[in-house]
């Protein structure tokens, strides 16, 4: 909301309004030491709760929560939208406001930074591969039959083969060595310094939704492999403020509305397998990027469409782990189909080699889920064993329940049971066991948003960031917004160090214009209201940030055994030793 009117001048209607005026306009309020109370006016109560600050310019409910500036309250009272009640004080108070309300410039967030600067980036390898030192890069893609128009389209770049062109070139521009880290973009040297993270790769951009580039993937060119060290084929941009991986399905931007008229989504792995079909005219697909798909890629697809047809390399195809994997769109009640394509071959070569129109072909014969595993699973085991039979059940039943529709279950028994030759009966038995299944995904945030009640640690840091501005340095240099477990304290930390930043006042009724978040404002006006610790407030402010780095490592640690438990479960070797080395990388750490 305060990005359509300046801050100064939502700051001005609110230093010329008496908040306890305008409130005792509406109910009666009667003096409470330095503050005023009342019935609170938007619950049941007996006793007075309402609590209204002259000093502060806010007030707040210790019975309902509620609480805010003059603005709020008129929001609430008079159930008045934001810009209404902005209009009702500034004629009232007689400031002038803006024809046509134009941005803050000076209110820039790391996000909005992030952004630009991976344009920026995109640009610049873009021109990169454009150029004369681009020009192998720009020949492998000619060669992989990529048109020109797709290289365009999908802003595909080249990184030199230098240690340092993208930081000079950003350097140039007034971009600072911090943020092009925070962009994940380069990486620190052992002595000091920095260096490209990105040399001597193609460079694909990863979009989201709006065809903002979040991160970038890079590919090494043909013949990279044969130095002497072996490089891997591809490196990406590690997770940032705008880019957590498994967040995103690649191309989505691209293949939104096709996917939505078309109702169902093709899904494969890698950039160029989602390229190359789309040039070739597959509208809609989107890739994984590689990694197991998550919970959240899939909750992505499922606004445009419940339908979606999985595209595996053979190898792939037949693993355990990718069977399982799933299960999650069943979970989210989703129709999957799979189809593996002949071995040796993944999307980008089989279109390449057979055609775009033998590739929707293949598309239109996908097996269901269930009958895809069930003859994956046969041929694998040795159906007239009685314990192969057993394995088979083992890995079917978890399938079949996660369907929630009742019948769709029932009949997916009875077809095992007749597959396989077991009763019905033996399966439902071995179904009512099976409860206690391994959590989908550990992958998900701590905890947060769970507990009401704000971890006291976090509230006091606040509380005192709100009333001794000299110790905020202190908790700047040594926290960063994500390092608080609560995410609307989260926030507000980060609204606060950004007001900080750019001078801003930090006192509560302008804080709160600026924090798009109810549950964050009524946090703030709550602590407005209690009273703060007296004495040593510097020793008080360092234990908090102890407690907190502690309590954020315990919670990483605990988020990283979780992904491990999931990724022994899905066999995924590679990713469990992965984990494990960062799990012994965070314990090193914490000693
Ligand atoms: N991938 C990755 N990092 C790797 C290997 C793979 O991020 N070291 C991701 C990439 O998104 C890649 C996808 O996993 O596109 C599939 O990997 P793979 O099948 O090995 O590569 P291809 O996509 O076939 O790559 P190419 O056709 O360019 O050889
Ligand atoms: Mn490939």
């Amino acid at each position: 909301m305060s990005e359509r009117i300046p801050q100064e001048i939502l700051d001005e209607i609110l230093s010329r309004t008496d908040i306890v005026e305008l409130i005792s306009s509406y109910i009666p309020l009667k003096r409470a030491g330095r503050n005023f109370k009342a019935l609170c006016p938007f619950h049941q109560e007996k006793t007075p709760s309402f609590m209204v600050s002259p000093q502060r310019q806010i007030y707040h409910c210790f019975g309902c929560g509620i609480g805010g500036n003059a603005f709020n309250f008129l929001m609430q009272y008079e159930r008045l939208e934001f810009m209404e009640a902005v209009e009702f004080l500034a004629k009232k108070t007689g400031v002038k406001l803006p024809e046509k309300q134009k941005i803050d410039p000076k209110v820039v967030s790391l996000t909005t930074q992030l952004y630009k600067i991976n344009e920026l980036a995109s640009i610049y390898y873009q021109q990169c591969l454009n150029s004369q030192e681009g020009n192998s890069a720009y020949n492998y893609l000619l060669r992989r039959q990529l048109k020109k128009e797709t290289i365009k389209l999908f802003k595909l770049g080249y990184a030199l083969d230098k240690w340092d062109s993208l930081i000079n070139y950003l350097r140039s521009k007034g971009v600072s060595l911090s943020i092009l880290d925070k962009a994940g973009l380069i990486l620190p040297k052992e002595g000091g310094g920095y260096y490209d993270r990105f040399r001597n790769r193609i460079i694909f951009p990863i979009f989201d939704i709006k065809s903002r580039a979040i991160g970038f993937g890079a590919r090494i060119l043909e013949g990279g492999e044969n130095k002497e060290k072996a490089l891997p084929k591809y490196t990406n941009s590690p997770e940032t403020a705008i880019y957590t991986k498994g967040k995103h399905l690649y191309g989505l931007n691209f293949a939104k509305d096709n996917i939505r008229e078309a109702d169902f989504a093709v899904m494969v792995e890698g950039y160029l397998d989602f390229i190359i079909p789309y040039q070739e005219g597959l509208g809609n697909i989107v890739a994984s990027l590689g990694t197991a798909l998550t919970e959240e890629q899939i909750r992505l697809l499922k606004r445009y469409t419940n339908n979606v047809v999985m595209v595996y390399d053979s190898d792939k195809a037949g693993q355990l782990a990718t069977l399982r994997t799933l299960d999650l769109f069943i979970e989210e009640a989703m129709n999957v189909k799979v189809v593996s394509l002949p071995e040796g071959f993944d999307p980008d070569s089989y279109v390449r080699k057979f055609g775009i129109d033998k590739f929707k072909e293949k598309i239109s014969e996908a097996e269901n889920l269930f009958d895809y595993k069930l003859r994956i699973l046969k041929s694998r085991y040795n159906t007239r064993e009685i314990e192969a039979k057993a394995q088979i059940v083992e890995e079917m039943l978890p399938t079949i329940n996660r369907f929630k529709n009742a019948i769709l279950k029932s009949s997916y028994l009875k077809r095992l049971s007749e597959e396989l030759n077991v009763s019905e009966e033996a399966l439902l038995l071995e179904l009512k066991k099976i409860k206690a299944y391994p959590p989908y995904f550990g992958t998900e945030e701590p905890s947060k948003k769970l507990t009401l009640n704000i971890n006291a640690t976090e509230k006091l840091l606040i509380k005192l960031m709100l009333e001794e501005k000299e110790l905020i340095n202190q908790i700047r240099e040594n926290l960063e917004p994500a390092d608080f477990q609560d995410e609307r304290v989260a926030k507000i930390v980060s609204v606060m160090f950004e007001l900080i930043n750019q001078g801003k006042s930090i006192e509560p009724p302008s804080l709160i214009n600026y924090l798009e978040d109810n549950e964050a404002m009524e946090i703030i006006c709550e602590l407005a209201f209690i009273e703060a610790p007296s004495e040593d407030k510097e020793k008080i402010v360092l234990d908090c940030i102890q407690r907190i780095k502690k309590e954020r490592l315990r919670l990483k640690r605990q988020q990283l055994h979780e992904e491990i438990k999931h990724a022994q479960y899905l066999g995924d070797e590679s990713r469990v030793k992965q984990l494990l080395e960062e799990f012994h990388h965070l314990t090193k750490k914490g000693r």
